[in-house]
């Protein structure tokens, strides 16, 4: 390894699947689990052994399976919770056990009602014990940022010293900030005895949204392993986010002079797996990995991207994996970017009679918030569907029922009636009503699809209905966004649903034809 090298260790199996709403099944471990190989992390923290026999079941099925990074568990330091981790890592080829203890006046007297020097004590006994099970340990002093910094000195000293190799600085809860970690990071490894022979690991929380640059700032003062998680998910507001800190280090390598080993064009894979498994999805805002991350809308960067992208994006989308930037037309768009996407779609227009489609356009943009490729189609070959509808199917008849006994599953009774007369009528059980509902409107149009995102609006005061519905599917590989507006909730929600699978539709059609 390089002095340049930063290890990535990865905890969203651990502290990223303790906070609420993102726990994880066995299964859905390993499938995050094989993300993070394919993205080449150095230590994948896969659980908390002595949690739950559950959590020590899932380290132990990442550690059988997984090969490449280091596997890891957690461990407080107890002689049980470091012989559960050690058995639960076992089967792996790279291990390593991760232990910690509390060291703050908080922590010891409110929480441990435990003496510094019995603490102390406490770490030589069974770092050494961890260390006769596994040679590669890491100590933690929890809320290290709220220790007295001499006595973090001694707390670290004494796990050097029974044999820890990595020494991990945790900013528990997120209090610290970016100079004052940097100034700790370089105090600690230019004072403790034997720092030269261990490597200095940073944990940063973001309950005041400073966790990647904290981390970043620790990599400043001397920590060479970053402790993070896939879209940043940890205990309350989360952990340094992986995508965040390594694309940082990417592209501003002139600034930190540090490289990690991570592939990023497997970021956006992994970061959509974990929200696929958690039914947690990325936020559109999100940096690196959002919808909108590289996604132009406001017509002077729409023409600036097309010109050149570097104008508006200071990395590619394709070096994090995602499909390429979006141009995404709206109400900001301009006639470059409408022409561009006429000509992606393989349309030929006339200048003059783009100018026509694009008042027709602005017209469309500023009564819908997105113009799809589908309106773009009926724009320009003059297809007289009504905006935002255009496709075969209508909302004839809308039925949801959830029964409140745990047995029962949430069902849906929808009719569509076909433009050619037919009528169809259906029924679909699913995890909810609407989740039922997409599944028989699905069923009807003959398409199979999710559903990424619904939003419901009641709007006060409109004109032409009181609640707007947005639904953003997923059929096949493509995702459709349908908006609408109705008088009730489950006519919007539905009705949202069927305007997204109508493009798909009418998609499908024109490319059978
Ligand atoms: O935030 C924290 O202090 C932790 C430790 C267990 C490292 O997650
Ligand atoms: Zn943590």
């Amino acid at each position: 390894m390089t002095d340049d090298h930063v290890r990535i260790f990865d905890t969203t199996l651990r502290d990223g699947e303790q906070a609420p709403g993102f726990s994880m099944s066995t299964d859905a471990k390993l499938t995050v689990a094989r993300t993070l190989r394919d993205l080449n992390v150095d230590i994948i923290e896969a659980g908390f052994a002595a949690a739950s026999p559950g959590d020590a079941a899932a380290v132990h099925a990442v550690a059988e399976e997984i090969e490449g990074p280091r596997i890891c568990s957690l461990a407080r330091l107890t002689g049980a919770d470091i012989d559960a981790a050690g058995k639960a890592i076992e089967p792996a080829k790279l291990k390593r056990i991760h232990t910690f203890i509390g060291t703050s006046p908080l922590h010891r007297e409110a929480k441990l009602k435990l003496t510094q020097s019995e603490i102390l004590s406490r770490i030589s006994e069974l770092v050494a014990h961890a260390v006769s099970i596994c040679d590669d340990v890491e100590f933690s002093p929890e809320d290290a940022i709220r220790t007295e910094r001499e006595y973090l000195v001694e707390t670290v000293t004494a796990a050097i010293e029974a044999g820890a190799s990595t020494i991990n600085i945790p900013d528990t809860v997120g209090y610290t900030t970016p100079e004052e970690i940097t100034d700790l990071f370089r105090f600690l490894i230019s004072t403790v005895p034997g720092a030269e022979k261990v490597t200095f690991s940073t944990h940063c929380h973001d309950d005041l949204g400073m966790a990647v640059a904290n981390s970043l700032a620790a990599v400043r003062g001397g920590a060479r392993q970053i402790e993070c998680a896939i879209n940043g998910i940890g205990e309350r507001a989360g952990n340094c986010s992986l995508e965040e800190a390594v694309m940082a280090l990417a592209t501003r390598n002139d600034f930190f002079g540090a490289t990690t080993q991570i592939n990023t064009t497997k970021i956006f894979p992994a970061s959509v797996a974990l929200a696929r498994v958690t039914h947690n999805p990325i936020p559109r805002n999100k940096a690196v990995v959002g919808k909108n991350a590289f996604a132009h809308e406001a017509g002077i960067h729409q023409h600036g991207v097309l010109a050149d992208k570097r104008t508006y994006e200071i990395m590619d989308a394709e070096a994090v994996g995602m499909p390429s930037n979006s141009i995404v037309l709206g109400k900001h768009s301009g006639k470059h970017a409408l022409r561009s996407r006429i000509e992606a779609l393989e349309l030929e227009i006339t200048p003059e009679r783009l100018d026509e489609v694009f008042v027709k356009f602005k017209r469309l943009a500023d009564a819908q918030r997105e113009v799809t490729d589908a309106d773009v189609v009926r724009l320009v070959t003059g297809s007289n569907q009504r905006p935002g509808r255009g496709g075969p199917w209508r909302l004839r008849r809308v039925e949801l029922r959830v029964e409140l006994d745990e047995d029962t599953q949430p069902y849906a009774r929808i009719g569509l009636e076909h433009e050619n007369g037919e009528r169809q009528t259906v029924t679909c059980e699913g995890e909810g009503p609407f989740d039922a509902a997409f599944n028989a409107v699905c069923a009807i149009a003959g398409v199979e699809g999710r559903i990424l995102t619904l939003d419901i609006h009641h709007i006060a005061g409109a004109e032409d209905g009181i609640v707007r519905a947005e639904a953003r599917v997923e059929i096949g590989d493509t995702e459709y966004l349908g908006t609408i507006r109705e008088v009730d909730v489950a006519h919007a929600a539905v009705g949202a649903f069927v305007v997204a699978v109508n493009q798909a539709v009418t998609k499908r059609d024109a490319e059978a034809a």
